[in-house]
Protein backbone atom coordinates (compact mmCIF):
# COMPACT_ATOMS: atom_id res chain seq x y z
CA UNK A 1 0.00 0.00 0.00
CA UNK A 2 1.07 3.23 -0.68
CA UNK A 3 0.44 6.25 1.72
CA UNK A 4 -2.33 7.30 -0.43
CA UNK A 5 -4.10 4.04 0.15
CA UNK A 6 -3.64 3.00 -3.37
CA UNK A 7 -2.14 -0.17 -4.72
CA UNK A 8 0.94 0.44 -6.70
CA UNK A 9 1.43 -1.47 -10.02
CA UNK A 10 3.24 -4.22 -9.64
CA UNK A 11 6.15 -5.11 -12.57
CA UNK A 12 6.79 -9.17 -12.89
CA UNK A 13 10.34 -9.80 -14.37
CA UNK A 14 10.49 -11.37 -17.97
CA UNK A 15 10.69 -15.00 -17.64
CA UNK A 16 12.86 -17.55 -19.91
CA UNK A 17 10.54 -18.91 -21.91
CA UNK A 18 9.19 -15.67 -22.67
CA UNK A 19 12.41 -14.21 -23.60
CA UNK A 20 13.22 -17.33 -25.77
CA UNK A 21 9.37 -16.44 -27.09
CA UNK A 22 10.56 -13.39 -28.48
CA UNK A 23 13.68 -14.23 -29.78
CA UNK A 24 12.19 -17.17 -31.50
CA UNK A 25 9.68 -14.78 -33.08
CA UNK A 26 12.13 -11.71 -33.99
CA UNK A 27 13.47 -14.45 -36.28
CA UNK A 28 11.08 -16.16 -38.05
CA UNK A 29 10.25 -12.04 -38.54
CA UNK A 30 13.62 -11.85 -40.11
CA UNK A 31 13.46 -14.98 -41.90
CA UNK A 32 9.90 -14.29 -43.42
CA UNK A 33 11.50 -11.04 -44.71
CA UNK A 34 14.52 -12.61 -46.16
CA UNK A 35 12.23 -15.32 -47.64
CA UNK A 36 10.29 -12.88 -49.13
CA UNK A 37 13.11 -11.10 -50.62
CA UNK A 38 14.85 -13.52 -51.95
CA UNK A 39 11.14 -14.89 -53.92
CA UNK A 40 11.18 -10.93 -55.48
CA UNK A 41 14.83 -11.13 -56.63
CA UNK A 42 14.50 -14.50 -58.48
CA UNK A 43 10.66 -12.98 -59.35
CA UNK A 44 12.31 -9.90 -61.55
CA UNK A 45 14.16 -9.78 -64.99
CA UNK A 46 17.49 -9.72 -64.16
CA UNK A 47 18.93 -8.74 -67.58
CA UNK A 48 17.96 -6.45 -69.67
CA UNK A 49 16.94 -6.56 -73.78
CA UNK A 50 19.97 -6.31 -75.44
CA UNK A 51 22.85 -7.01 -73.12
CA UNK A 52 23.85 -10.83 -72.72
CA UNK A 53 21.58 -13.35 -70.75
CA UNK A 54 18.41 -10.98 -72.11
CA UNK A 55 16.75 -10.93 -75.53
CA UNK A 56 18.18 -9.33 -78.49
CA UNK A 57 15.66 -8.31 -81.16
CA UNK A 58 17.50 -8.10 -84.62
CA UNK A 59 16.06 -6.90 -88.18
CA UNK A 60 16.09 -9.80 -90.82
CA UNK A 61 18.26 -7.55 -92.72
CA UNK A 62 20.66 -8.43 -90.01
CA UNK A 63 20.44 -11.98 -91.03
CA UNK A 64 23.68 -13.22 -93.29
CA UNK A 65 22.90 -14.02 -96.70
CA UNK A 66 21.56 -18.10 -97.43
CA UNK A 67 25.20 -20.29 -97.50
CA UNK A 68 27.06 -17.16 -96.28
CA UNK A 69 30.33 -16.88 -93.59
CA UNK A 70 28.39 -17.09 -90.15
CA UNK A 71 27.88 -13.75 -88.78
CA UNK A 72 29.34 -12.54 -85.64
CA UNK A 73 27.28 -10.46 -82.75
CA UNK A 74 30.08 -9.99 -80.02
CA UNK A 75 27.28 -8.13 -77.58
CA UNK A 76 25.06 -11.10 -77.22
CA UNK A 77 28.27 -13.87 -77.71
CA UNK A 78 26.69 -15.57 -80.66
CA UNK A 79 26.90 -16.05 -84.52
CA UNK A 80 24.07 -15.85 -86.18
CA UNK A 81 24.14 -18.87 -89.25
CA UNK A 82 21.96 -19.25 -92.22
CA UNK A 83 22.52 -22.56 -93.54
CA UNK A 84 21.28 -23.52 -97.28
CA UNK A 85 22.00 -26.60 -100.08
CA UNK A 86 26.06 -25.46 -99.99
CA UNK A 87 26.30 -26.10 -96.33
CA UNK A 88 23.82 -29.16 -96.37
CA UNK A 89 26.24 -30.30 -98.81
CA UNK A 90 29.37 -30.47 -97.40
CA UNK A 91 31.23 -33.06 -97.08
CA UNK A 92 32.27 -32.23 -93.69
CA UNK A 93 29.35 -32.97 -91.88
CA UNK A 94 28.99 -36.10 -90.19
CA UNK A 95 26.61 -38.09 -91.18
CA UNK A 96 24.97 -38.76 -88.12
CA UNK A 97 24.14 -35.16 -88.14
CA UNK A 98 22.72 -33.85 -90.93
CA UNK A 99 22.11 -30.06 -91.34
CA UNK A 100 18.58 -28.57 -91.01
CA UNK A 101 18.47 -25.30 -93.05
CA UNK A 102 17.51 -22.20 -91.53
CA UNK A 103 18.32 -20.08 -89.12
CA UNK A 104 20.03 -20.45 -85.52
CA UNK A 105 21.95 -18.31 -83.11
CA UNK A 106 24.94 -20.04 -81.89
CA UNK A 107 26.61 -19.55 -79.05
CA UNK A 108 30.34 -18.79 -79.43
CA UNK A 109 31.90 -20.74 -76.20
CA UNK A 110 33.50 -23.77 -77.02
CA UNK A 111 32.10 -26.46 -75.27
CA UNK A 112 34.93 -28.11 -74.37
CA UNK A 113 36.50 -25.34 -71.38
CA UNK A 114 34.79 -22.50 -72.90
CA UNK A 115 37.40 -20.91 -75.02
CA UNK A 116 36.41 -18.39 -77.64
CA UNK A 117 36.57 -19.99 -80.94
CA UNK A 118 36.97 -18.11 -84.44
CA UNK A 119 35.47 -18.15 -87.29
CA UNK A 120 38.56 -19.23 -90.01
CA UNK A 121 37.25 -18.22 -93.38
CA UNK A 122 40.25 -19.71 -95.49
CA UNK A 123 38.91 -23.36 -93.67
CA UNK A 124 35.47 -22.46 -93.75
CA UNK A 125 34.71 -23.57 -89.86
CA UNK A 126 34.86 -22.43 -86.43
CA UNK A 127 38.39 -23.50 -85.06
CA UNK A 128 39.26 -23.10 -81.18
CA UNK A 129 42.70 -21.91 -80.61
CA UNK A 130 42.97 -23.35 -77.29
CA UNK A 131 43.08 -27.09 -77.60
CA UNK A 132 42.24 -27.64 -81.42
CA UNK A 133 38.29 -28.20 -81.45
CA UNK A 134 36.74 -27.67 -84.70
CA UNK A 135 33.13 -26.88 -85.80
CA UNK A 136 31.68 -26.88 -89.03
CA UNK A 137 29.09 -23.80 -89.54
CA UNK A 138 26.34 -25.99 -88.56
CA UNK A 139 28.14 -25.95 -85.05
CA UNK A 140 28.44 -29.73 -85.43
CA UNK A 141 31.68 -30.58 -84.09
CA UNK A 142 34.23 -32.54 -86.71
CA UNK A 143 37.65 -32.51 -84.78
CA UNK A 144 39.40 -32.10 -81.24
CA UNK A 145 38.38 -32.91 -77.79
CA UNK A 146 35.07 -31.23 -77.79
CA UNK A 147 32.63 -33.87 -77.13
CA UNK A 148 29.42 -32.52 -78.63
CA UNK A 149 28.16 -29.98 -81.21
CA UNK A 150 27.81 -26.04 -80.26
CA UNK A 151 25.12 -24.65 -78.36
CA UNK A 152 22.67 -22.79 -79.69
CA UNK A 153 20.02 -19.88 -78.07
CA UNK A 154 16.37 -20.23 -78.44
CA UNK A 155 15.49 -17.89 -81.04
CA UNK A 156 11.88 -16.39 -82.55
CA UNK A 157 10.89 -15.10 -85.94
CA UNK A 158 8.55 -12.08 -85.35
CA UNK A 159 6.44 -10.37 -87.44
CA UNK A 160 6.28 -6.81 -87.63
CA UNK A 161 3.69 -6.89 -84.72
CA UNK A 162 5.74 -8.76 -82.94
CA UNK A 163 3.89 -12.01 -83.11
CA UNK A 164 5.68 -14.97 -82.74
CA UNK A 165 5.74 -17.14 -86.64
CA UNK A 166 8.19 -19.76 -85.50
CA UNK A 167 10.73 -20.57 -82.14
CA UNK A 168 13.48 -22.89 -82.15
CA UNK A 169 12.77 -26.26 -80.45
CA UNK A 170 13.75 -26.73 -76.79
CA UNK A 171 15.02 -30.05 -76.10
CA UNK A 172 17.89 -32.24 -76.04
CA UNK A 173 19.52 -33.00 -79.39
CA UNK A 174 21.02 -36.22 -78.72
CA UNK A 175 18.13 -37.59 -78.38
CA UNK A 176 15.93 -35.61 -80.61
CA UNK A 177 17.25 -34.21 -83.63
CA UNK A 178 15.01 -31.60 -84.54
CA UNK A 179 15.57 -29.59 -80.93
CA UNK A 180 17.90 -26.70 -81.40
CA UNK A 181 18.06 -27.04 -84.78
CA UNK A 182 18.21 -24.15 -87.45
CA UNK A 183 14.62 -23.03 -88.83
CA UNK A 184 13.72 -21.78 -92.35
CA UNK A 185 11.92 -18.55 -91.19
CA UNK A 186 8.50 -17.98 -91.77
CA UNK A 187 6.99 -15.61 -94.57
CA UNK A 188 6.03 -12.46 -92.72
CA UNK A 189 9.34 -12.63 -90.68
CA UNK A 190 10.01 -9.43 -89.96
CA UNK A 191 12.40 -10.07 -87.12
CA UNK A 192 14.21 -12.13 -84.88
CA UNK A 193 14.48 -12.63 -81.27
CA UNK A 194 17.19 -14.23 -79.72
CA UNK A 195 17.23 -15.19 -75.95
CA UNK A 196 20.79 -15.28 -74.99
CA UNK A 197 19.31 -16.42 -71.30
CA UNK A 198 17.77 -19.64 -72.62
CA UNK A 199 20.51 -22.33 -73.66
CA UNK A 200 20.25 -25.67 -75.73
CA UNK A 201 23.15 -27.76 -75.19
CA UNK A 202 24.78 -29.42 -78.66
CA UNK A 203 23.97 -33.11 -79.06
CA UNK A 204 26.43 -35.19 -77.96
CA UNK A 205 29.41 -35.85 -80.76
CA UNK A 206 32.54 -37.53 -80.99
CA UNK A 207 32.62 -38.65 -84.20
CA UNK A 208 35.57 -37.51 -86.23
CA UNK A 209 34.81 -35.97 -88.63
CA UNK A 210 36.05 -36.26 -92.94
CA UNK A 211 37.55 -32.94 -92.77
CA UNK A 212 40.50 -32.15 -90.56
S1 LIG B 1 38.38 -24.95 -75.08
FE1 LIG B 1 38.10 -25.19 -77.20
S2 LIG B 1 39.17 -26.97 -77.67
FE2 LIG B 1 39.45 -26.75 -75.55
Amino acid sequence: MTAAGTTAPTTTPMTRREFLYYVWGASMALFMAEFGGAILWFALPRFRAGEFGGKFTLPVSEIPAVDAEPKDFPAGRFWLINLGPQRAADSRQPADYPVKEGVAAVYKVCVHLGCLYKWVTVNDRFECPCHGSKYLASGARTDGPATRNLDVFIMRALDANGNELAKTKAGDPTSDPEAGAPFALPEGTAFIEIDTGKRIQGGLNTKPGGGK
